[in-house]
């Protein structure tokens, strides 16, 4: 059992929805132990500057279907910056906390593990759309973004069943595949392009164009911001985050595989980008739930004193794990998934 009398509590890299159900979960069961939360504004930004205050049950009671999150977000990085670390160190120490609770993806938890190792105690909680937390089957945000990303397909097939046309739907993502391939999966679309398989252009156009002779003159594909193509440079001298990541969303790549497709086969195409629509809005049930549960467990960790640790959903279950693991690699689709998918398109 650990002497905790406070928990400080963040969000960090980009916003998803079902991080304030985890915040409500984490505050409700905090309350049960006795323990204080405060949350820490934007991130690690807000342990940098010293800026948190309070929050308690009341604050909580009615987040549970709120999109974004009340504490705000960033994507700073404490090791990026001399100086930085001991900034946090002094402001974890001027604030009473005692742990601190990191919910984000890969960036904002191995951030935590490093503090971690640096002194300051720090419990981890997945959260990503991009659902590519290592050791972690569901990531907070991932589902609804999918639900919203799916909606789309449904969208956009209806014109491209009126137009005869095929439509393109580029969705974020990142170096993962995982919100294309699902989205592409259950919304039924024609093809998937991830960034894990190295994109078959031909293969596609061919198969768009068999449906067009087989009688099906329209077709939906899905492509992950993150891809790579021949002939399509990435620019050297673009912007890069505290944490060494492009803007993979300004190469405009679903672009480039429309022009691609309309190129090859000749039928009329259209690209549509659904961005940052797919972070935001109220939580799925399946992300109010599981959100919830991860904040309550994550509290649970902190009362037995393991710090250090991640709760996550594995196999079916909450299991705790290592934030030493968690950020050695992110999660990308296995290829036995990716061949699943294809052979849905028929
Ligand atoms: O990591 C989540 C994510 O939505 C990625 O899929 C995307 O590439 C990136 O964030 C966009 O980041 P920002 O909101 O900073 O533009």
């Amino acid at each position: 059992m650990s002497e905790i009398k406070r928990i400080g509590v963040l969000t960090g890299g980009g916003d998803s929805s079902g991080l304030n159900a985890a915040i409500r979960g984490l505050v409700m069961k905090a309350a049960d132990y006795g323990y204080e939360v405060f949350g820490i504004q934007e991130g690690w930004k807000g342990l940098v500057n010293g800026d948190a205050a309070p929050i308690g049950v009341s604050d909580v009671r009615e987040m549970i279907y709120i999109g974004g999150t009340m504490l705000g977000s960033s994507r700073t990085n404490p090791f990026k910056k001399e100086g930085d670390v001991e900034k946090c160190k002094a402001n974890a120490k001027k604030f009473g906390l005692d742990v601190i609770v990191a919910i984000g993806g890969d960036d904002t938890l191995g951030v935590a593990h490093r503090l971690n190792e640096a002194g300051i105690r720090c419990i981890g909680i997945p959260k990503t759309m991009d659902n590519d937390v290592n050791l972690a089957d569901y990531c907070i945000g991932f589902d609804t973004s999918v639900t919203v990303a799916v909606d789309a397909v449904e969208r956009l097939r209806d014109t491209a069943k009126s137009h005869r046309r095929i439509l393109v739907l580029e969705v974020m993502g990142r170096y993962a595949g995982w919100v294309a391939l699902i989205t592409a999966m259950a919304g039924g679309a024609d093809w998937v392009l991830i960034p894990e398989v190295e994109p078959d252009i031909d293969a596609m156009c061919e198969h768009l164009m068999d449906l067009r002779k087989s009688g099906r003159p329209y077709g939906v594909v899905v492509v992950s911001e993150g891809i790579e193509l021949s002939g399509v440079d990435n620019d050297d001298k673009a912007e890069v985050d505290a944490f060494g990541h492009v803007r993979l969303g300004l190469r405009g790549i679903g672009h480039v595989v429309g022009r691609k497709i309309e190129q090859k086969t000749g039928i009329q195409t259209r690209v549509a980008t659904i961005g940052h629509i797919q972070r935001g809005g109220s939580p799925t049930v399946y992300d109010r739930y599981h959100a919830t549960r991860l904040g309550i467990a994550a509290a649970d960790l902190v009362h037995k004193g393991e710090f250090g640790k991640m709760p996550t959903f594995l196999e079916g279950t909450i299991k705790i794990v290592d934030l030493a693991e968690v950020a050695a690699k992110i999660k990308t689709v296995p290829d036995s998934l990716y061949r699943d998918a294809m052979t849905l398109f028929k």
